[in-house]
């Protein structure tokens, strides 16, 4: 299962948090790595996004562990960059083996708040940036007859929550996607399959505009007070799930031998899914 010698593996939203995790785990199994990011806040997201700086660190990460990589800024929103820095991957290491749909943001907002703004973005990077993936590395896949693909829900791609109405629909819609995927490109070797995070330790969670929706009460926040409000989210009585604990359920799901595993929902997200219907 840990063997990812000769493959080649892009995550997209690489710059830091699960999506730099993933990138790490597969380069020290051996995987040539294709990773990019937007590296860019966004008006409609409340917490800043990666930076140039961090994607340039995670490609020095992967290159001190022996692994080629290229990496890129672009926005999954846009499907001509994404298609490019396939072509871009195919022509330089050969092809790309794996793709994982990471990059996302957490807008919040409900009914009675939730800007178009908010939603278009929201849509644009979860959705439709995870679209966008797929149909970018799936020609590649087919030609080739080989393809192992993962999504990135969410413990609210299979309930809903309050204040989180565009989050929620993006996160239900990668599932759509994915099991959508998994029959389409069956017949060629490819799987695709999806994790759902619960709160996973990252700067999504860890930053100002989370910590006050959390502790609305207090004016400065910290960790110590929030905790107990992520914690009661999950069902076993921890409030975050460090990235590397998602990066293995993705290195499980893009074996080589996880060959009939396809269309299936993995959650990592401290016993939610024993909350919701199977
Ligand atoms: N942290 C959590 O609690 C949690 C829970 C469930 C699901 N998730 C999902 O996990 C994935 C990874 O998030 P994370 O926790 O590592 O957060 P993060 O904010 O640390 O990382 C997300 C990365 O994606 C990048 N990104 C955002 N939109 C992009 C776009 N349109 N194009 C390219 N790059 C983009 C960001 O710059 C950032 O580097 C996301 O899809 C997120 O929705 C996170």
């Amino acid at each position: 299962m840990d063997d990812f010698q000769g493959r080649v593996a892009l995550v997209t939203g690489a710059a830091r948090g699960q999506g730099r995790a993933h990138a790490l785990a597969y380069a020290e199994r051996g995987a040539d790595l294709v990773i990019c990011d937007r590296c860019e806040d966004s008006p409609a997201v409340r917490y800043p996004l990666a930076t140039e700086a961090e994607l340039a660190e995670t490609e020095k990460m992967v290159t001190d562990l022996g692994r080629r990589c290229i990496s890129q800024k672009l926005d999954t929103a846009d499907r001509p960059a994404l298609e490019a820095l396939v072509a871009r991957a195919e022509s330089e290491l050969g092809k790309i083996d794996i793709a994982v749909a990471n990059a996302g943001v957490s807008v919040m907002g409900g009914v009675q708040t939730l800007t178009t703004e908010q939603w278009d973005e929201v849509i644009g990077s979860n959705l439709t940036g995870v679209f966008n993936t797929i149909t970018a590395v799936a020609p590649g896949m087919i030609e080739r007859g080989y393809g192992r693909i993962v999504t990135v829900s969410s413990m609210l791609g299979r309930q809903g929550g309050p204040g989180m109405i565009g989050y929620s629909a993006s996160k239900w819609g990668v599932i759509g996607i994915t099991k959508s995927a998994a029959q389409d490109l069956a017949y060629n070797g490819i799987t695709v399959n999806a994790v759902a995070p619960g709160n996973i330790s990252t700067p999504m969670i860890h930053n100002d505009t989370m910590y006050h929706l959390m502790r609305g009460d207090l004016e400065n926040p910290t960790w110590d007070d929030v905790a107990p409000v992520f914690a009661s989210l999950h069902v076993q009585p921890v409030p975050a799930i460090e990235s590397e604990e998602v990066s293995r359920v993705v290195l499980f799901l893009t074996a080589e031998a996880s060959a009939h595993l396809t269309g299936i929902v993995v959650p990592v997200d401290a016993g939610v899914a024993a909350r919701v219907t199977a």
